[in-house]
């Protein structure tokens, strides 16, 4: 690779210096432009989430909170935190404190474990294998190795989480914190119910609502606030702000949580991406972002809706939320298989357990669709039963060649219909 130093104050533009790196960023654009992403944890960031984290506020050291910091110079990223903290605590009415320096949905989970639980303490989290994430308790992840894990589930028959058989979990298994919250559950959560019934056995209520602030920012899902003393979430999926975490907690543990966050398992703030939160959390503030949300929600049940005409099963039978888990084993191939073929044909999707998935999860009987990212490019209700047929007629005709290439350029012509949001 040849590269060239850009000298004085003029910035050398990657293209020029580094072709090798820009021509892999480039294909990953073309990628996302080219394609339909149905990955329910993805979605297009906000124009000014993006240029935020190009500026030079990457430089900054800011190690500390507004105006308590261990750095000199810290006066203007001051002001980007407070923004942040501002915004944050004014999309979510009820929140009581906030930190906004996670770097991720896992650093938010981890800090928030850091803050309340010691060593080997007894937390309840739904299982992964119904839809719940590492951070929630899974073996082969921290929450795994330093907690006593005992995990709830969704029943055989529904596939819907029992609130009567989870109460009676919470009763056995008295834990110091219960999580609610999942990677891939697409019915609504009741967080009044379940805080009321943690708090009854003794423990603390913990929502993970990484894949629903979005909705729950728009009023199309129920808050978790004020029923839960810590909300985690990721910034970067339904809430289209930069990749990282945030943390909000009731009054009383906010400074267990600050503490947790920084010195406990981070050190200095990414000012970047807490500009770029800031002005997420702003434009999640609009009647234009509620719209939208609205919208990813309407068109995941009419995506559901198209899948199940076409002979596709819905775990639960459906969605109430943004993303919907689709058994793929009544059309004659694994999860696996369907992500493959449905990459081919330039739609984006993540094999997925299923509940009671009897193929283990590198296979998995599912695909989880979600329609966050088609629905900030623009799709609608029509898009919506295009897609479904493109998917169904992609595995049905998985042997027909000639048939993928119609379906591609199908996808093709869609993605054309719709810029890519975010960019030029
Ligand atoms: C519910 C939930 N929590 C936490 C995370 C972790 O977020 P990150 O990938 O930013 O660490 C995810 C990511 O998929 C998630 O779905």
């Amino acid at each position: 690779m040849s590269m060239t130093h850009a000298s004085g104050a003029a910035w050398a533009r990657i293209a020029d210096v580094d072709p090798e790196l820009w021509a892999a960023i480039t294909a990953e654009v073309d990628r996302q432009r080219w394609s339909i992403e149905l990955i329910a944890s993805e979605n297009f960031a906000f124009a000014p989430v993006l240029e935020a984290q190009g500026t030079a506020l990457t430089n900054k050291y800011a190690e500390g909170l507004p105006g308590r910091r261990y750095y000199g110079g810290c006066e203007f990223v001051d002001i980007v935190e407070r923004l942040a903290q501002e915004r944050a605590l004014a999309l979510f009415p009820g929140a009581e404190h906030v930190n906004v320096q996670p770097h991720s949905g896992a650093q938010a989970n981890l800090a928030a474990y850091f803050a309340v639980l010691d060593h080997g303490d007894r937390i309840l989290g739904l299982s992964l294998a119904h839809g719940g994430h590492l951070t929630h308790g899974s073996p082969v992840n921290f929450s795994g190795k330093w907690f006593e894990v005992h995990a709830y589930g969704v029943e055989q028959g529904t596939e819907r989480i029992d609130l009567d058989v989870f109460a009676r979990t919470a009763a056995e298994v008295r834990p110091k914190l219960v999580i609610a919250g999942a990677s891939a559950y697409p019915r609504i959560w009741d967080f009044e119910r379940m805080a009321a019934i943690a708090h009854d056995v003794g423990a603390l209520f913990l929502v993970d609502m990484a894949h629903i602030a979005g909705l729950v920012a728009a009023g199309v899902h129920p808050s978790p606030f004020p029923h839960a003393d810590i909300v985690t979430s990721t910034t970067h999926k339904t809430l289209r702000g930069p990749r990282g975490g945030v943390v909000f907690c009731k009054a009383d543990l906010a400074k267990a949580v600050d503490k947790a966050v920084f010195p406990g398992i981070q050190g200095g703030p990414l000012m970047h991406v807490i500009a770029a939160k800031a002005a997420a959390f702003g434009l999640a503030l609009t009647d234009d972002f509620r719209a939208d949300q609205r919208r990813t929600v309407e068109n995941a049940a009419v995506l559901a809706d198209a899948f199940t005409a076409r002979g596709a099963r819905l775990v639960s039978g459906g969605t109430d939320n943004h993303l919907m888990l689709v058994d793929v084993t009544p059309l004659g191939v694994t999860g696996r298989e369907a992500e493959t073929l449905l990459d081919a044909v330039g739609i984006t999707v993540n094999k997925n357990a299923i509940p009671f998935d009897p193929l283990p999860p590198n296979t998995a009987s599912g695909i989880r669709v979600g329609t966050p990212a088609t629905t900030t490019r623009g799709f609608g209700p029509d898009e919506m039963r295009e897609i479904a047929r493109i998917v169904v007629d992609a595995i049905e005709h998985r042997d027909d060649p000639t048939a993928a290439a119609a379906l591609r350029a199908e996808t093709r012509a869609m993605c054309a219909r719709f810029p890519l949001p975010g960019l030029p």
